[in-house]
């Protein structure tokens, strides 16, 4: 196991997925982990990440310095190296000039974590303010760039490597050779990440957590809680309960079809709950997407708990809580610090329901859920599901959601869908969907005026939905997708495409 410390790095992330990559198991922890702690979690190596401080700030992020005692080998990418230097004796200083983008780097060493590289120098991609001054006793430079002489350092004796620019970023072509050189060669880590290992692993621990107790867990048909039913009963069988609510605002025939599949390939107790009168009476004559949100989630959480006290001896509660959402609320830099979208998700605990919690995907990114799935067999369907938000279409029909408007949508989502599906698209894009726009326009159709709804289009594609830019879909592609729902879609007369990005605007509308 690699150990991450996440001195609030906007690329810590993307360190993980790097190291997962290499099919090595890793961890993000905060700064104030101490030494004994580290010790109790036995990595074979340590990253220390980047981060937007700077060393002599007052309230600058320190490590344990013990941590330098405990002959666990150290990559400091950036931030981190100057403090692995500050914390050893060794002095860093403001650059004077910051350092941002491209530089060539010098290579002076062959070995180490430059093993394999076969030029003189290699492009990295820098990202920092401050620079290293002296070096701390035991270090060489093994790499300097046209701005900054120690960009690169290695006490090979201790095992300790140092970095100022990013090996974790597409802009370092060979930083991901450099990191595997870290892992394997330096740590002595072996490939042994995989779902299959992960699976076998999560099955005995929930065994162990549950015994022979009771677990409920909220289904909403995507890939995250379907995974995690397939997980949990594999574990406990039938003392899994999932409950699956229909809130009237699902996807054309979803609620039907995912009810058939879910049946199919999971024999697990499903108890299906149908509320779309009462969301919709919660909903009527509501226009604001917050309290759309608010209504929804509380609607939800009345029903969900309605339904789970009707299941005896209950004493825990799956989610399927991802690792980026973890990670987000460990945070201790950074992070969104306004609410931008109160998100509601599918079995979010009640408050006063007195159920421990059991979360067995909090370690995974999303696209090892897929993985896991497939790993367990799960319908290819499900797997590659879009994401779809919890409010569902409540927040795609803009304005007050009503049954002929939310209607129109589906029918309008239905064909997008269709299309996109035909056209190869879907799993190439993150999410694709239609928004019923709260505005009218004029058109002609068969000579006649018409005065209809005006839908968007809205297909994005993106890594972690934090980020998202508009999807370039062929005009042909689109040309078909508006005909089609101009001529069957009663109720629409103009069709646009969305081409906004995210940020500054976000994937939903709402
Ligand atoms: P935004 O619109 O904030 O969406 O860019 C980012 C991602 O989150 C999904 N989303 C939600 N998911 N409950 C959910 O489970 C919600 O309330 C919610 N709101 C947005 C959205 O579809 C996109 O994938």
């Amino acid at each position: 196991m690699i150990l991450i410390i996440d001195f609030g790095s906007q690329f810590n992330q993307l360190i993980a997925r790097r190291v997962r990559e290499c099919r090595v198991y890793c961890q993000i922890a905060p700064p104030t982990i101490t030494a004994d702690e580290v010790r109790a979690l036995a990595p074979q190596g340590i990253i220390l990440s980047g981060g937007p401080s700077s060393i002599y700030e007052k309230n600058s992020p320190k490590a344990d310095a013990e941590i330098f005692k405990l002959g666990i080998p150290v990559l400091g990418i950036c931030y981190g190296m100057q403090l692995m230097i500050h914390s050893l004796g060794g002095e860093v200083e403001s650059a004077g000039k910051a350092e941002y983008g491209f530089a060539e780097l010098g290579i002076t060493a062959k070995n180490g974590l430059f093993k394999g590289l076969k030029a003189k120098s290699t492009q990295c991609w820098m990202s920092h303010g401050d620079s290293p001054k002296t070096l701390p006793p035991g270090f060489d430079i093994i790499g300097s760039t046209e701005n900054t002489e120690i960009a690169a350092i290695a006490n090979a004796a201790e095992k300790f490597y140092g970095f100022q620019f990013h090996p974790e970023v597409e802009h370092t072509p060979d930083g991901k050779k450099m990191i595997r050189n870290f892992l394997f060669d330096v740590c002595g880590c072996k490939r042994t990440w995989t779902m299959k290992s992960f699976a076998r692993d999560q099955i005995e621990e929930i065994r162990e957590t549950v015994g022979d107790k009771k677990v409920i867990l909220g289904l909403s048909g995507g890939v995250d809680s379907s995974v995690t039913a397939l997980l949990i009963h594999r574990a406990i069988g039938k003392n899994l309960t999932c409950i699956f609510v229909d809130n009237g605002l699902l996807r054309k025939d979803e609620a039907k079809q995912l009810k058939i599949r879910l049946k199919q390939h999971l024999d697990i107790n499903i108890r299906f709950v149908s509320a779309s009168a009462r969301f919709l009476k919660a909903l009527s004559k509501v226009a604001s997407p917050e309290r759309k949100r608010k209504i929804i989630g509380k609607v939800f959480m009345d029903v969900f708990e309605e339904e789970a006290k009707k299941i005896r001896d209950a004493e825990f509660l799956a989610q399927g809580t991802l690792y980026p959402d973890i990670i987000e609320s460990m945070s201790a830099f950074g992070g969104p610090t306004s609410v931008i979208k109160s998100h509601h998700n599918v079995g979010g605990l009640p408050k006063n329901m007195k159920l421990k919690l059991i979360e067995p995907l909090k370690y995974l990114f999303k696209d090892e859920v897929r993985l896991l799935g497939e790993e367990l067999g799960l319908d290819e369907d499900l797997v590659w599901r879009q994401p779809f938000p919890g409010p569902g279409l409540a927040i795609r029909v803009l304005g007050e959601v009503t049954r002929p408007r939310l209607s129109v949508l589906r029918e309008a989502d239905a064909v997008l869908l269709e299309e996109i599906r035909k056209s190869g698209y879907y799993r190439k894009l993150w999410q694709s969907f239609a928004v019923l726009l709260p505005i009218k326009s004029v058109g002609v159709m068969g000579d006649k005026r018409t005065y209809e709804n005006i839908l968007a289009i809205r297909a994005v594609t993106s890594r972690d939905a934090m980020t998202a830019d508009w999807a370039k879909l062929p005009h042909s592609l689109l040309g078909i997708i508006s005909n089609r729902i101009i001529n069957e879609v009663k109720g629409v007369n103009r069709v646009v495409y969305d081409i906004s990005s995210k940020p500054p605007a976000t994937i939903e509308w709402e």
